[in-house]
């Protein structure tokens, strides 16, 4: 569902986590009650508008939550894990448990490329942004700088939306939730997104491979196929250590709630752990390794993938060496480490200077010229503020829409599967026009 607007939400209650970490959870009014209706693994985007800040400062900003985005080359920014006492240990094949606790220290690190770790959160930048729709509910109607970022939702389906958040150093968004926010306040939130979200009436065997708070989409899948399916799942959870490791609570409840039909695989790389098979990152080597030990790899019907770029990135290489078909892998990025690529430019970019873009979002068409080399989403925003976005780095999906007529060239792409691509879904915020006339629809 493309998102429309922002609706202001009151705080009900903030969870410490961890030192660097919250839960928040959000109070919904009955009127909204249909529009923050969610499916696990669906993210909420989070708007804290600057007063007095200029449309184009950046944000340095990252955290918790889910999405990150970078902007610009660069990449994304970072991450940090951590939090507070807890801990969590696993256990062998299949068992686990979760221990924990202690006050804890708390951490709070980003992670070198590829590593283990977390989070999330990168920064959209800032854009001006205004609202013009109809809905009175709907927030932020001037132009208002402002800094968006989207954060998983680590509830079970049915409950109140409650998101992860973890700080990120600097961070624009994540410091001012983590630190200054309390139960009361009132937050402008966007709608549920995101297609990382399983079919719960179809039940069977999930595993999910999560690392630093790539946790947060899993709780919410794994709570919510565990409550309302026959479903069976294996979660394997990487972090540092057992003082960063987030909603180990949570998770350990879970376990003692559904212990036949829950595994939880705790890996710490920073740790060391009774066995070695438990000690380390989650990387292509120990996947290649615990995966067949403790689960029935073809017997799997979905896999579920958060974490940061390279965590990912192995567990899908060692998913396929093992003949998984990819229809049966869902990713979610956290974090990015590697610069976009160059926009490739086609002959048929090389027509003029712009191009008509149609878009279409809640109902409503409108048409616009974009300058070439300029993305859709950047183009079209000018007219229609209210076009949903968080990251602008290719990471969230809040972007997504279909490619009705024309064609568009999507410099990259961590969010779309397969299978959305093959639909004409694009990520707006990647896409440049490649032919003269583009029409684009957010409502499919
Ligand atoms: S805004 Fe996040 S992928 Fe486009």
């Amino acid at each position: 569902m493309a998102i429309g607007g922002f609706h202001t939400l009151r705080v009900a209650a903030i969870d410490r986590l961890c030192a660097d970490a919250v839960a928040v959870t959000f109070a919904v009014r009955p009127e909204l009650a249909e529009r923050f209706t969610f499916r696990p693994g669906q993210s909420l985007t989070v708007r804290r508008p600057l007063a007095g800040r200029g449309a184009s400062a950046p944000a340095p900003d990252g955290p918790g939550g889910p999405v990150a985005a970078p902007e610009g080359p660069g990449g994304f920014v970072a991450a940090s894990d951590g939090p507070g006492g807890l801990v969590a240990v696993s256990d062998g094949p299949g068992g686990s448990v979760a221990v924990s606790d202690g006050p804890g220290g708390s951490v709070a690190v980003s992670e070198e490329p590829g590593g283990l770790v977390a989070a999330s959160d990168g920064s959209g930048g800032s854009v001006a942004v205004s609202d013009g729709r109809a809905d009175p509910d709907v927030a932020g109607r001037a132009a208002v700088a402002d800094e968006r970022r989207s954060y998983s939702i680590c509830a079970p389906e049915g409950s109140a939306p409650r998101i992860g958040v973890r700080e990120v150093p600097g961070g624009a968004v994540s410091t001012w939730i983590v630190r200054d926010l309390r139960p009361g306040d009132e937050v402008e939130v966007a709608p549920p997104s995101g297609t990382f979200t399983p079919d719960l009436a179809a039940g069977g065997r999930h595993v999910l491979i999560a690392a630093g708070s790539g946790i947060t989409p899993v709780l919410s899948i794994a709570a919510s196929l565990l409550r309302q399916s026959t479903a069976e799942v294996t979660i394997f959870y990487g972090n540092r250590r057992t003082d960063t490791v987030m909603f180990a609570e949570e998770l350990a409840d879970l376990k003692d709630r559904y212990p036949a039909r829950l595994d939880l695989v705790h890996v710490l790389s920073r740790e060391p752990r009774e066995a070695d098979l438990f000690s380390g990152r989650l990387d292509a080597a120990r996947l290649r390794t615990l995966l067949p030990l403790l689960v029935d790899v073809p017997a799997v019907d979905h896999w579920w993938l958060c974490g940061p770029f390279g965590m990912v990135t192995d567990a899908t290489g060692v998913l396929g060496e093992a003949g998984v078909a990819p229809e049966r892998v869902h990713r979610e990025l956290f974090w990015v480490d590697e610069a976009p690529p160059e926009p490739v430019r086609s002959e048929s970019e090389l027509r003029g200077p712009s191009s008509e873009v149609t878009v279409h979002l809640d109902g409503r068409a409108t048409t616009v010229t974009v300058e070439d080399g300029v993305t859709v989403l950047d183009g079209a925003q000018r007219s229609r503020p209210d076009l949903p976005f968080a990251c602008k780095g290719g990471v969230c999906g809040t972007c997504r829409a279909r490619v009705v007529e024309g064609e568009v060239t999507m410099r990259r792409n961590f969010a779309l599967e397969e299978a959305e691509l093959a639909a004409g879904f694009v990520l707006t915020c990647q896409s440049t026009a490649a032919s003269p006339k583009v029409v684009v629809d957010f409502d499919q």
